[in-house]
């Protein structure tokens, strides 16, 4: 295993570790919030889980996990999931997995959140990672050019770019596309956010603000726990 996998591995299993019997549990995705979903059906609580992907609930359903929809439980009380890029006040990037527009409804519908990653994946200013924004397919072409001038009143000049997969649009879960768009130094996120949202057709983006409560990141030497 990677130093970053055992990482992400050890952030992982210290917020299994956060969970009860009876509790409703969000799961994240990606690979951080794959080793969070194993180790917590290796503890084998009784616990109902919301997947904010595909991928994610089938991987709690094969490890035996009772798996609900959004909506069909009471209030979310945990959800755990990875990040892109961990910034001040854990502002975070998200949706290098795709799922971002599941994962933020799942986020907000719960009453504590925490972010796992490893150490590379803090940094002192967001935008290194590329921000991902889930568009609607219809017309995704036109709306990346109000995506451009959305970002260039946030002084960004940069041509977001489409996600593909094997050559083809990718599709997210709901079946939008996604334009990643590289944003450098991000100055003011909360207004890039703003920006970003008001254009028609964007459906969301990865920017989390104000949502995080807490993050275990895997370095080296150990787990660290990070407040906003
Ligand atoms: C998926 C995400 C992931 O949480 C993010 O991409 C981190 O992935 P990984 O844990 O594989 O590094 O936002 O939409």
């Amino acid at each position: 295993m990677s130093d970053v996998d055992a990482q992400k591995r050890a952030a992982a299993e210290a917020a299994a570790e956060l969970v009860q019997s009876g509790m409703v549990v969000g799961l994240g995705t990606g690979s951080t919030a794959a080793w969070f979903v194993k180790a917590l059906g290796a503890r084998g609580l009784d616990i109902t889980c919301v997947a904010t992907s595909i991928a994610t609930g089938e991987l709690a359903a094969s490890l035996g996990m009772k798996v609900a929809e959004l909506g069909e439980t009471r209030e979310i009380d945990l959800t755990v999931d990875g990040a892109d890029e961990i910034g001040p006040g854990l502002a975070l990037i998200k949706g290098a997995g795709g799922a971002l527009l599941r994962e933020k409804l799942v986020w907000e519908a719960s009453k504590r959140c925490v972010v796992i990653a490893d150490a590379a994946k803090r940094v002192p200013v967001l935008g290194r990672f590329a921000l991902p924004i889930e568009v609607v397919a219809f017309g995704h072409r036109t709306t990346a050019l109000r995506i451009c001038d959305a970002l260039a009143e946030c002084d960004i000049g940069t041509a977001p770019r489409l996600r593909l997969r094997e050559g083809q649009p990718y599709r997210t879960d709901g079946g939008n596309v996604i334009y990643d768009a590289p944003c450098g130094r991000i100055r003011d996120p909360a207004a890039l956010a703003a920006a970003v949202k008001s254009v028609t057709g964007v459906v969301e983006h990865g920017l989390f603000l104000d949502l995080a409560d807490a993050a275990l990141v895997g370095t080296p030497e150990g787990v660290t726990q990070l407040e906003p």
